[in-house]
């Protein structure tokens, strides 16, 4: 079998990044059709716009890609193709998974996988400011927009997602103590749907602000978390921290017509085309791929070889106070991969 997918090398780092990824990818025996296309400031170099027809019809053909990360210029130029992507297929779910990689850090048995809602909420970005007087910004004013059926796919998204790869327990992070009906809701659903898994996967509620907390107290605690929006985009960056930053995470966008898979890390512009651009956090993404199309065995070898090679081997990239290239880093991961 052979699996079409659409490659985006993106921007910066992102094609030396890209390379290695394909290369173990490859490496695992599974055959691939790539489809590459463009995105971000290399589009609109080419073509004259960030995120071509052309990448578009690819994704829904397809309905996964493997994303580099894409360079979005600040203040002036085009929106951010990340978020049009999110719109333009109902990216639902984000998945960030954070697992201790390194010893020695100040957590050894990090194991989390949080599951954020990506399309509602407060990000909707209904908002507006109301004039009071002659100041016409003396108020802003911002709509959350939560759904009963936006609540129930993310959760069974992660209730799912805790039954397919063997996770004990989903814990409901929420604010509905203070926000009674837009997190009220979620937690009332959330609970609803915790039932239907009763038996198979253990659950638990938390506030959010406690949340934050425990995760920094305790985070064996946690195995599986799901929230909405902006907690998720907080507490993602949080958990990416416990393991040692961004340079080794991984991300997933799923919705019901594609799924996208990327590292959480941007374009590196301060190290771009030096070959030195770590690419495990990409090979981690390129794993979760693997999981998404049912491959799980290669895709549990590409994550026990990325770990072997900066653990066991201690063959590491700069950014993990190693000299390897990106390309020699690659090709180490390659072997055991294969
Ligand atoms: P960044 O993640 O690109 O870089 C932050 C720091 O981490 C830099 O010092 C960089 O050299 C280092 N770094 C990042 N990835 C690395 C890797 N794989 N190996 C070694 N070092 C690595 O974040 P920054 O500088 O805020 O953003 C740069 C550009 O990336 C911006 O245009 C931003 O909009 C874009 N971006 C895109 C994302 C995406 O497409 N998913 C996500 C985040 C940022
Ligand atoms: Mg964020």
């Amino acid at each position: 079998m052979t699996y079409d997918v659409t490659l985006i090398p993106g921007d910066g780092i992102g094609p030396e990044i890209t390379d290695q990824t394909v290369k173990v990818l490859e490496a695992t025996g599974l055959r691939f059709n790539w489809d590459e296309e463009l995105a971000g400031v290399s589009a609109v170099e080419a073509t004259g716009t960030p995120l071509p027809d052309a990448t578009v019809e690819s994704i829904r053909k397809n309905a996964v890609a493997l994303k580099g990360p894409l360079t979005t210029p600040v203040g002036t130029g085009f929106r951010s193709v990340n978020v049009g992507l999110r719109k333009e297929f109902e990216l639902y779910a984000n998945i960030r998974p954070a697992k201790t990689i390194l010893p020695g850090g100040r957590f050894e048995n990090v194991d989390i996988v949080l599951v954020r809602e990506n399309l509602e909420g407060l990000y909707i970005g209904v908002e507006h400011f109301v004039q009071i007087g002659d100041d016409p910004r003396a108020v802003g004013e911002s709509m959350a927009i939560v759904t009963r059926a936006g609540c129930e796919r993310i959760v069974r998204y992660a209730f799912e997602y805790a039954l397919k790869h063997h996770r004990g327990k989903v814990t409901i992070v929420h604010k509905a103590n203070i926000l009674k009906m837009v997190s009220g809701l979620f937690l009332e659903v959330g609970r609803e749907i915790a039932q239907e898994y009763a038996g198979r996967v253990e659950s638990n509620d938390m506030i959010v602000d406690n949340t934050a907390m425990q995760l920094v107290l305790r985070p064996e605690q946690f195995d599986v978390m799901v929230t909405t929006n902006m907690f998720g985009d907080i507490l993602s960056d949080e958990v990416s921290g416990l393991v040692g930053g961004l340079g080794l995470a991984p991300g997933a966008n799923v919705g019901t017509k594609a799924a996208i898979f990327e590292a959480v890390h941007g374009s590196a512009p301060d190290i771009a085309g030096k070959g030195v651009a770590n690419p495990s956090a990409q090979m981690l993404a390129a794993a979760m791929m693997l999981d998404h199309l049912g491959e799980l065995e290669c895709a549990d070898r590409i994550r026990r070889a990325v770990v072997d090679t900066i653990v066991a081997d201690g063959i590491r990239t700069r950014d993990l106070g190693g000299t390897a290239s990106t390309e020699e880093f690659g090709r180490a991961v390659a072997r055991r991969a294969a």
